[in-house]
């Protein structure tokens, strides 16, 4: 399971032709397991000396995977074949991440060894504190997290060396350690930035309680665990775990075609991922609906307005995307979970009226259903953040930490494809035509 190399996905009896130049020229059509299809193009230029333009990458494969499958016109996604929604009503973050970086749901045997590598390297190397001691507290938890990432490559030179054969225990040992440690560095970002001390993590404590601990106890003061609280991170965190090959998990990919090592790779995708049209957006999503809320809560048809606006750069954030052309699956679950973890709580909170307010105009509105814009995974997960304390600055952050185990598994896939070939791309210049140099005193 798992293994995209021994397979050969060609059709035998396909084929796409293209007419060019007067000649007709063949390329193989290739099918994956729920019937997607593609035409290979590796050879074109080589045939025919032209490539292929696709800006955004709409329409351009660029990898077969065996991790995750997205059908964006039904809504469905699933991890190594399992529905997501399953996953989140049943199983846990690192339960997820085992199956998506191992290929298969783990044994009781070894998911209790994955929990042990876990706590192992939970904490960091004391010279980290210096680190973060040397860190602006302003600057923002995603900077701070890319940063440490890619300082781990410092003290774990050898692990994730893509020169360098690893066994399948060695890699198993080096994405829990990544996995382990970039929670105990997301807590870390947020203490520096508030001014609090740094609380180590505790070993009796299982993942997403011990993130909450680190976020949120003070040296004497331990913070209570809820455990409802502690299975609403587990099931964000899977939500997000992995989304095929999107901008921040191709950054992980292409990075990595170069032989960078995993550290690097990881560090250039949380970059990525902070974007505001990306993992960016829930930071973004909560400030729209603050902002809406701070004048009163009433001017809902002006934000849709300005989105639909063609003079506007603005863009309802939480809403769109490149793959569903309907609900995402992502954002039901999400919404159910608001659902009932506000009723058990008796939490209030206005943004969600408001979202929901907002979500009703936009659904009801023609621009939104002629480009079917449906809301998104950001559009519901800051609320459920905020109910569990989490600051909006550390949206993306926690965005990241869901990530992690998602782009661990790409970039195995990618260094064990059959002939991993660089990552490059080619352009059309439309820049000047051949001129000659002139000197300064000549130029006028
Ligand atoms: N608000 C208003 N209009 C929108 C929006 C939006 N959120 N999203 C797309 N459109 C319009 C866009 O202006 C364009 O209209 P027209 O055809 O008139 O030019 C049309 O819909 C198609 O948009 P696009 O930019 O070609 O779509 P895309 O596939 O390139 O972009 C997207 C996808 C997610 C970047 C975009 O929908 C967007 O900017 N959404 C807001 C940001 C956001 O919520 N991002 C999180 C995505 S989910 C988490 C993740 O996986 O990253």
């Amino acid at each position: 399971m798992g293994n995209t190399n021994n397979h050969n996905y060609t059709s035998p009896t396909e084929k796409a032709e293209l007419k060019l130049d007067g000649k007709t020229v063949e390329f193989p059509v290739v099918i994956g397991t729920e019937g997607e299809k593609a035409f290979d193009i590796s050879e074109l230029r080589a045939k025919t000396s032209y490539i292929t333009l696709d800006q955004g990458y709409g329409n351009t494969g660029s990898c077969l995977s065996a991790i995750t499958f997205v059908d964006g016109d039904k809504g469905i996604l699933r991890y190594r074949g399992i529905p997501v929604e399953q996953l989140a009503e049943q199983s846990t973050f690192i339960e997820t991440a085992y199956l998506l970086i191992n290929g298969k749901l783990p044994k009781k045997g070894e998911a209790d060894q994955f929990s042990k590598e876990l706590t192992e390297n939970a904490s960091l190397h004391q010279d980290f504190k210096e680190i973060f001691d040397g860190i602006p507290s302003s600057t923002h938890p995603m900077a701070t997290l890319a940063s440490m990432v890619l300082v781990l490559s410092g003290f774990y030179a050898s692990w994730g060396d893509p020169n360098k054969n690893q066994t399948e225990v060695e890699f198993r040992k080096a994405s829990a350690m990544l996995l382990s440690k970039i929670r105990t560095i997301a807590a870390y970002s947020y203490k520096k930035s508030i001014g609090q001390p740094l609380i180590y993590p505790h070993r009796s404590l299982s993942y997403c309680a011990n993130f909450l601990h680190m976020m949120f106890s003070l040296p004497g003061e331990e913070h209570p665990i809820d455990e409802e609280a502690v299975k609403v991170l587990n099931l964000l965190l899977i939500l997000h775990a992995d989304h095929e090959q999107n901008c921040s998990t191709s950054t992980v990919r292409l990075v990595g075609s170069g032989r960078s090592n995993l550290f690097a790779c990881i560090a250039a995708g949380i970059c990525a991922l902070w974007g505001p049209l990306h993992g960016g957006a829930n930071q973004e999503v909560m400030e729209m609906l603050d902002e809406i809320h701070h004048q009163g809560g009433g001017n809902i048809q002006k934000y849709v307005d300005l989105a639909k606006d063609p003079n506007s750069s603005f863009r309802l954030s939480g809403f769109g995307h490149r793959v569903y052309k309907t609900f995402d699956p992502r954002a039901k679950v999400i919404k159910q979970a608001c659902d009932r973890y506000f009723n058990k709580h008796g939490v209030h909170d206005p943004l969600l009226e408001i979202a929901l307010k907002l979500e009703g105009v936009a659904l009801k509105d023609d621009f939104f259903i002629s480009r079917k814009l449906y809301p998104n995974v950001d559009f519901y997960s800051g609320i459920l953040y905020k109910a569990l304390g989490i600051p909006t600055n550390m949206f993306p952050v926690m965005f990241a930490i869901g990530r992690l185990p998602g782009w661990i598994a790409q970039w195995k896939e990618m260094r064990e494809a059959k002939s991993p070939r660089i990552g490059r791309p080619r352009q059309v210049y439309i820049g000047p035509a051949k001129y000659d140099y002139v000197p300064i005193e000549k130029r006028k």
